[in-house]
């Protein structure tokens, strides 16, 4: 095998390894742990915005590059700065944008992480990559395995059909099956989960993988490389809270890099509150996500604009995960209302010109509070990461293709049933 320009290590013993095309987890350890992708080069070159997400290649655990990505954009904030009466905003998008030179068909950073996950993958793979999810990150890869002819089983609950449109059709490629209807994520994440014990399917690995994270790690990339300086404040909304490790380990190499400061972020993520297991944890100093009836997490769920922020299981406990992060780096998890976070989407579009998706507003909301009351400093350096924007304006100026189920499984299905139906989906 050709030697990789990354080891990896397990961030719970600093084991280092190689990657044997997708390792997620460190061999022969027993705690579970993040593993981090370690790269020779120390000194990030950032190449053209031409070349999309690739530009960041040089931190991408990636031998190749598929076609049709963009990079998250950032640049200093006039509008929302001024309502708020902050000197040195800047807002990172990722999303559709033509007039700031991003068009990301899919309008969400969920997009950085599928061009890296599968730029990672070997073309010559013969095993079908699985990925269960309910929205944004569906849609992503759904594109870009489409668009670059990489065979992907799709796992949707059958409710959440709504947020699989495009604006061409989705190649043969991308199969989608999903949990009737009445089930949820965590019924996608079940059939996702006996395909994988399947031999013709592998896992992506959510969190666990390294380019997922080394991809969303872009959006803080291009905030630092563009404004010259780490910031001192990240504002984010998490669902899983992956966002955020990345854009912590994004800064940790930029600090290793030199040329940017070395300070770390506070990381200011936010949730929609009823549902609010990251900000429950963390305030109570807990490494575990504390205890969840399972009736009212759901209505809590139920209760929620920004939907996709109802992640139940985050990857807050794990050795370098979110709790880490946090601990590290410093931090606040911070809480808007749906009333709240309409209102700041509507700000953010009077001010700055787009929409964005109600996760992002979520993340709006919560610095309008802190500017409100004062809690941080008017000439901090804030890094806003909207992570999602301009699909309703997407949406308006584009037809419209919804990706069409292949098979409905019944909510929790016989094995040996789902084992016969998978068995030739894609021969
Ligand atoms: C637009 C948007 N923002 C934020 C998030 C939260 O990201 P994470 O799960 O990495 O915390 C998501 C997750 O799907 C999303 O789609």
């Amino acid at each position: 095998m050709e030697s990789k320009k990354y080891t990896l290590q397990s961030i719970a013993t600093g084991n280092k390894f190689e990657d044997k095309g997708w390792t997620l987890d460190a061999p022969n350890e027993e705690q579970a742990t993040l593993i981090r992708a370690i790269y020779d080069k120390k000194q990030i070159e950032v190449g053209d915005l031409s070349e999309g997400l690739y530009r960041f290649e040089d931190w991408l655990p990636i031998d190749r590059r598929l076609k049709g990505s963009y990079a998250p954009i950032t640049y200093k904030s006039e509008g929302l700065a001024k309502e708020l009466g902050l000197s040195n905003l800047y807002i990172t998008f990722s999303g559709y944008w033509p007039e700031k030179g991003i068009k990301m068909s899919t309008c969400s950073f969920k997009e950085t992480e599928s061009y890296s996950v599968g730029a990672r993958l070997d073309p010559q793979e013969k095993k079908v990559l699985v990925v269960a999810s309910a929205g944004n990150t569906a849609r992503a890869f759904a594109k870009v395995c489409s668009d670059n002819n990489i065979p992907l089983l799709l796992c949707v609950p059958e409710d959440n059909l709504s947020a699989l449109w495009f604006d061409e059709p989705i190649k043969d490629n991308v199969k989608l099956i999903v949990a009737e209807s009445g089930g949820d994520y965590f019924d996608a994440i079940h059939l996702s989960n006996l395909a994988c014990e399947m031999d013709e399917y592998f896992p992506e690995g959510g969190a666990k993988n390294v380019a997922r994270r080394d991809g969303m790690a872009t959006t803080t990339l291009s905030a630092v490389t563009h404004i010259g300086k780490i910031p001192d404040y990240y504002f984010q909304a998490v669902g899983s809270g992956t966002g955020a490790i990345a854009a912590w380990e994004a800064n940790l190499r930029l600090i290793e890099d030199g040329r940017f400061g070395d300070n770390k972020m506070k990381l200011m993520i936010s949730q929609n509150s009823p549902f609010t297991p990251i900000h429950d944890a963390w305030y109570a100093n807990s490494r575990a996500i504390l205890p969840m009836d399972d009736d009212i997490a759901r209505k809590q769920v139920e209760d929620i604009t920004a939907k996709v922020l109802s992640n139940r299981k985050p990857p807050y406990p794990i050795i370098g995960g979110l709790f880490d992060a946090m601990k590290d780096a410093g931090g606040e998890v911070l809480l808007a209302t749906n009333d709240e976070l309409a209102a700041a989407g509507d700000l953010f579009l009077k001010a700055e010109g787009n929409d964005i998706h109600p996760a992002s507003a979520v993340a709006v909301a919560t610095l309008v509070n802190a500017a409100k009351d004062n809690s941080i400093d008017k000439d901090a350096l804030i890094m806003l990461n909207i992570t999602g924007g301009g699909e309703e304006r997407f949406k308006s100026e584009h037809e419209l293709f919804y990706l069409k189920p292949k098979l409905v499984f019944p909510l929790n299905p016989d094995k040996e049933l789902v084992f016969e139906k998978l068995k030739n989906l894609f021969l």
